[in-house]
């Protein structure tokens, strides 16, 4: 079974893709992280994001077992992923080990923004998250603030703005639903509520059982 959940940023994507992973006992995987530790490699070497063939090459050497989680889970590593998620390059290069990773036996998870769209088109369950702006810029704000990122909610809400924009806008792979995606907005649900709105879709649509 293989299950896309695609969003917006802050939705709470990656807790439902987290959370329906150990219930149904399925592998997972943040594809964000790959975009993300991407952008800290290139920024890491004094490099340009902008730079195609930079972080292209960034790409194919990334090592998706050895990603510093503290790292980029900055403000400016997550600005920087949505410049190097814009390059067709970039995202031919972690293409390759995304379908390798949904390939598995047994099936697996994977959250992102083209997961239903352009990696896992045949997925059997295709979940897409969106809450209001508002809502997602103070959650990332508090989730940063937390881990001592000292950033002003404005200015989260600015980043959040743009890269909404600009994930949406790009010519390669745009965030965009899926026509068989489902759609949950998670402004009014809590997090428990979201999760278990999204087992009940799951288990509607293929019949899952937790573990299975
Ligand atoms: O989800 P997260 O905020 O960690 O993703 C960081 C950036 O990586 C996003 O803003 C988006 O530009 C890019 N991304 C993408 N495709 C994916 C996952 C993430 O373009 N499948």
């Amino acid at each position: 079974m293989i299950i896309a959940v695609d969003g917006t940023l802050a939705s709470g994507k990656g807790t439902i893709a987290r959370g329906l992973a150990a219930h149904f006992g399925l592998p997972h995987l943040d594809t964000g992280a790959l975009y993300r530790a991407v952008a800290v490699a290139v920024l890491s070497a004094g490099d340009d994001p902008a730079d195609e063939a930079l972080a292209e090459h960034a790409a194919k050497t990334l090592d998706p077992a050895n990603i510093d989680q503290h790292a980029i889970r900055t403000a400016a590593a997550g600005a920087a992923a949505s410049v190097v998620a814009a390059q067709p390059r970039v995202r031919q290069a972690l293409f390759e080990l995304q379908r390798r990773f949904a390939e598995q036996e047994g099936g697996a998870i994977l959250d992102g923004r083209d997961i239903g769209t352009v990696v896992c088109p045949d997925a059997d369950v295709k979940l897409f998250i969106d809450a209001d702006p508002q809502v997602r810029a103070e959650r990332r704000w508090r989730e940063l603030v937390a881990s001592g990122d000292e950033i002003q909610l404005e200015e989260i809400e600015r980043q959040l703005a743009e890269r909404d924009k600009r994930d949406a806008s790009r010519e390669t792979a745009p965030l965009m639903r899926a026509d068989d995606a489902i759609l949950l907005d998670t402004t009014h649900l809590s997090i428990d509520a979201t999760l278990a709105e999204a087992v009940r879709i799951v288990k509607n649509k293929t019949g899952a059982t937790p573990g299975s």
